[in-house]
């Protein structure tokens, strides 16, 4: 979480700062901030709030780095705001990440007659080199002695007037774009994509200067490889949309068709990974959901598998042995808590596959064999177009087991267009009916309550409406004391389950719900009708799409911003 960007070149570095922030603003927006040198001297300018609703200071710098916040340590204030100074204001520091002995640090530091102007870890790093700097180190060995006192993760940007900017990479991101006669470093790709497609991506432990550029790791000079970003500059904009939220929920016919075409060769040696006699499924949010949807085809396949999300991984490590494989399933391939999954599993012997969107990922580095989503950038908050690459290509992997064509789900991307079309206008109207519903709930059974799961998680995190996903069959075991007159009920139901679902839609329905359908066949039980074809198995890849679209057109009515929903950020790169 936090983006971080530095610019070391012969232009204005400030307006192209600014401008590298607003597409690294779906890591964090609750401030934003900018250093830039001019002579000896560090001008800054930072602010709160939405960076796309702010002009660059007018300022002309070659040397620049700023930084994209998600507040951890201290509230969303300016003086919180990155980029952070030692006393005199010649070191600023941007950084992404938790410094977690910066309490010891800034006691020492405090002693030491230091002031600090911000709550945050961050503060810690400019006083740090400062410290150093004044016992006759120079910046570059002062920057290299003041990591050996951190502890924690971090991308760090550090810059002085006459020493340009310096960086560290440690468990959080940080790649290099060389472009002709100017540097960038950057916490993703699409904050200098306009400017250069080269890219060097940092390992754990790498720290040195931008220029001349220099990598250092474990005090040794390493070499890096430069390789080609394989970003489209066009996916990465809105084009004639508002939001792309909109645009990406639009781009899902050619996203799902996307994932789905990958070399043969990767599938069979997925297969072959996958002959272990344990199959455990990892992630975090939507990409867990993806998982839980996808999972049931796993057992059918004949294999023993099971989902467990990141942040609760340590419970299942008993379970893994050296025949265990994890498919660790991540958009942004840096969520922390599948990182130390991934980490902890290793340890035991286990093999990793990788689902990721950006193949210079933490988790596809960390992976054994690694299955590109190909879905483009996706920059919305909001995973939408992540997910359904996540479920078809899992379900893909399902089918290979079985040697079951996929002809299913290729059909899938064509269905999408059609359903995406039919009630894109149905969406509107329904959002407009039920958008000051203060709760909601979502139910389906098997592989449909996993995406009641998703729907109900689109629906509460761009909306803030409060929304529960569901099994059908749960309701009746407690939760339908909430239900009273008025209250949405989402029920998802297709050829298998719909006896069943139907039956407990009949039971909220009784109970004065306002029952809202997602089927292929209309129900008395309905009272609000949403026809999508059944696809047999791959229905849920489809029946995600409508809740999607409502939920955008919640977000509008609301008055809530789509790609950019309150105390959220697209990566989480904390625990
Ligand atoms: O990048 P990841 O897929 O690992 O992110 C995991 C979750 O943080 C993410 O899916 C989150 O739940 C979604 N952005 C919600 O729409």
């Amino acid at each position: 979480m936090c983006g971080i960007l530095g610019y070391l070149g012969n232009k204005n570095g400030v307006p192209l700062v600014h401008e590298g922030l607003k597409a690294l603003s779906y890591r964090g927006y609750d401030s934003w901030g900018i250093a830039a040198i001019r002579g000896k001297e560090t001008i800054i300018q930072k602010e709160v709030g939405d960076i796309s609703k702010c002009a660059p200071m007018d300022a002309h710098s070659p040397i620049v780095i700023g930084h994209t916040r998600w507040a951890t340590h201290g509230g969303v204030t300016d003086n919180n705001a990155h980029p952070h100074t030692n006393n005199d204001g010649t070191i600023s520091v941007v950084h992404n990440g938790i410094i977690e002995n910066y309490h010891l640090l800034k006691e020492a530091l405090l002693e030491e007659g230091y002031t600090f102007t911000s709550e945050t870890d961050t503060e810690v790093i400019p006083h740090l080199i400062d410290f150093y700097m004044k016992r006759g180190k120079t910046f570059k060995d002062a920057f290299a002695r003041t990591l050996k006192d951190l502890k924690g993760s971090y991308a760090i940007l550090a810059m002085h007037a006459l020493e340009g900017i310096h960086f560290a990479r440690n468990g959080s991101p940080l790649i290099l774009g060389i472009g002709d006669n100017e540097m960038f470093v950057s916490s993703d790709i699409p904050s200098f994509l306009p400017h250069t497609k080269r890219i060097i991506t940092l390992e754990d432990g790498d720290y040195g200067s931008l220029t001349p550029l220099a990598i250092t790791n474990k005090g040794k000079p390493v070499k890096r490889e430069e390789s080609l970003a394989h970003w489209d500059l066009e996916v990465a904009k809105k084009g004639t949309y508002e939001h792309f939220m909109l645009k990406e929920i639009e781009e899902q016919p050619l996203t799902i068709r996307k994932a789905l075409n990958q070399p043969c060769e990767l599938i069979v040696k997925a297969t072959q990974l996958m002959d272990t006699s344990t199959i455990i499924f990892v992630g975090c949010g939507t990409s867990y959901n993806a998982c839980s949807i996808a999972l049931t085809h796993f057992v059918h396949a004949g294999k023993q598998a099971m989902t467990v999300l990141g942040s609760e991984f340590e419970s299942v490590l008993p379970y893994i042995n050296n025949k265990t494989l994890l498919i660790a399933v991540s958009q942004s391939g840096e969520t922390a808590d599948v990182i130390d999954s991934i980490k902890s599993a290793q340890k035991k012997g286990a093999k990793v596959i990788s689902i990721v969107n950006s193949p210079s990922s933490t988790i596809a580095r960390l992976a054994d064999l690694t299955i590109p989503m190909n879905c483009g950038p996706e920059l919305c908050v909001l995973s939408t177009k992540s997910c359904t690459s996540q479920i078809a290509i899992l379900m893909m992997l399902a089918f290979a087991l079985q040697k079951k064509d996929i002809g299913l789900l290729k059909e899938a991307a064509d269905t999408a267009l059609h359903v995406i079309k039919q009630t894109k206008p149905q969406m509107q109207q329904l959002a407009r009916k039920i958008a000051n519903e203060r709760s909601m709930f979502v139910i389906g059974r098997k592989s449909l309550a996993h995406v009641a799961r998703e729907a109900a998680l689109k629906i509460k995190e761009v909306s803030y409406i409060h929304a529960e996903g569901m099994p059908a069959g749960e309701l009746k075991h407690g939760t339908i004391a909430v239900v009273c007159d008025g209250l949405p009920v989402i029920v998802f139901a297709d050829n298998q389950t719909r006896a069943h679902t139907t039956s407990n839609a009949m039971e909220v329905k009784a109970r004065g719900a306002f029952v809202i359908g997602i089927d292929s066949k209309p129900s008395h039980a309905y009272d609000y009708h949403i026809s999508i074809p059944d696809i047999e198995e791959a229905t849920p890849l489809i029946a995600l799409l409508p809740v999607q679209l409502l939920s955008y057109y919640l977000a509008l009515e609301r008055k809530c911003d789509p790609d950019k929903p309150r105390n959220l950020a697209k990566s989480v790169t904390v625990r």
